[in-house]
C-alpha cells in the first residue's frame, strides 16, 4: 500500500479488529494482537460481534421484507461475508447500496471488493458530518430520496462520544416517510466490569474510543420514528430467526439493537 499520511499502521483500527472478530482476513498484526488481548480478558467478545453482524443481516432481510430496497449503510467497515448488498439481493436483486466509512482501510478494501458493481458504491465520509455525507454526488446518483431509504448505522455509534441524537436526526429529516432507521449499540446494561475493561482498552489503544449507551439513550435516538417490534434489545432477541439465534444468556451480549420506521 503507497504511504498515506492518513493511514496509521502502528495502532488498531475498530475496523480491522471488529474484521478480525468476523474471521476476516482484512487485517494486521497489530489488530490481532489488540483482538487476542479484548479475547483474554473477555472471552465472549467475538460472540458478541458474530452476534451484532447477525442483527445486520436480520434487520435488512426485514426491510426488504417491507418493501424497502435502498440502504444508506453508515460505518459500514470493511466488508466481510454477508454485506449488506448481499443479503438485500438475495431477497431483491435490484436493491441498492451506499456504504459510508472514514476509515481508508475499510473504504479501500471495500472499493476492491465491490468493484465496478453499477448498484453499490463505497464513500470516505465521516457519518458525523450529514451534510457532507448526504452532499456526496455518489449518494444522490444512487439513492432516490423520494422513496424510502433504510439508514443504517450498524455498530458504529459507540465511536461519536458527543451525543449522536441531531446526527440521527439530520439523517431522519433527509429521508422520505416509509423509511426505517437500523441500529445496534454497545452497551453496559446487563454487563460486569469485563465491559468496563474493554472500554478502556479501546481507549488506550485505537484512535476511537467507545461511549457505552444505556437502553434510555438508545431509545431516545429513535425520536421522530417509530419502533418496531421488539423495540430496542439485546442483540440476539432482536427478532431471532431461530432458536440457535438466542443464547441462554442473551444479556451477556453487550450491545442493543433495534429497528424503527419514519411515520
Ligand atoms: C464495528 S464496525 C461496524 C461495521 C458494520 N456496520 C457492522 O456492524 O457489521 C464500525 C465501523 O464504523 C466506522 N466508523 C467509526 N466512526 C465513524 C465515523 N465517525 N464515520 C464513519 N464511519 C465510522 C469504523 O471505521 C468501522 O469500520
Amino acid at each position: 500500500m503507497d504511504e498515506r499520511p492518513d493511514i496509521d499502521l502502528t495502532r488498531p483500527s475498530a475496523a480491522r479488529v471488529y474484521d478480525y472478530y468476523l474471521g476476516g482476513a482484512h487485517n494486521f498484526a497489530v489488530d490481532r494482537e489488540m483482538a487476542e488481548q479484548a479475547i483474554r480478558m473477555w472471552p465472549d467478545v467475538p460472540l458478541i460481534m458474530q452476534a451484532n453482524r447477525a442483527f445486520l443481516r436480520r434487520a435488512v432481510q426485514f426491510c426488504v421484507s417491507r418493501g424497502v430496497t435502498q440502504f444508506l449503510d453508515l460505518g459500514s467497515g470493511i466488508p466481510t461475508v454477508g454485506n449488506v448488498h448481499e443479503v438485500a439481493r438475495e431477497a431483491d436483486p435490484e436493491s441498492r447500496v451506499v456504504y459510508v466509512d472514514n476509515d481508508p482501510i475499510a473504504v479501500t478494501y471495500s472499493r476492491t471488493i465491490l468493484g465496478d458493481d453499477p448498484r453499490t458504491t463505497v464513500v470516505q465520509e465521516d457519518l458525523r458530518h450529514p451534510d457532507d455525507v448526504l452532499a456526496v454526488p455518489e449518494v444522490a446518483a444512487l439513492l432516490d430520496f423520494d422513496r424510502p431509504i433504510a439508514v443504517m448505522m450498524v455498530a458504529v455509534l459507540h465511536f461519536v462520544q458527543d451525543d449522536p441524537t441531531k446526527i440521527v436526526a439530520a439523517y431522519r429529516d433527509a429521508v422520505p416517510s416509509g423509511s426505517y432507521l437500523v441500529i445496534s449499540h454497545a452497551t453496559h446494561d446487563g454487563q460486569d466490569e469485563q465491559a468496563d475493561e474493554h472500554t478502556a482498552l479501546y481507549r488506550r489503544r485505537t484512535a476511537t474510543p467507545m461511549t457505552m449507551r444505556s437502553k434510555g439513550e438508545v431509545e431516545a435516538l429513535f425520536d421522530g420514528f417509530e419502533l418496531v417490534d421488539p423495540g430496542v434489545v439485546h442483540l440476539p432477541l432482536w427478532r431471532p430467526a431461530s432458536p440457535e439465534d438466542v443464547a441462554d444468556h442473551p444479556e451477556r451480549f453487550a450491545g442493543l439493537a433495534a429497528v424503527g420506521r419514519k411515520p
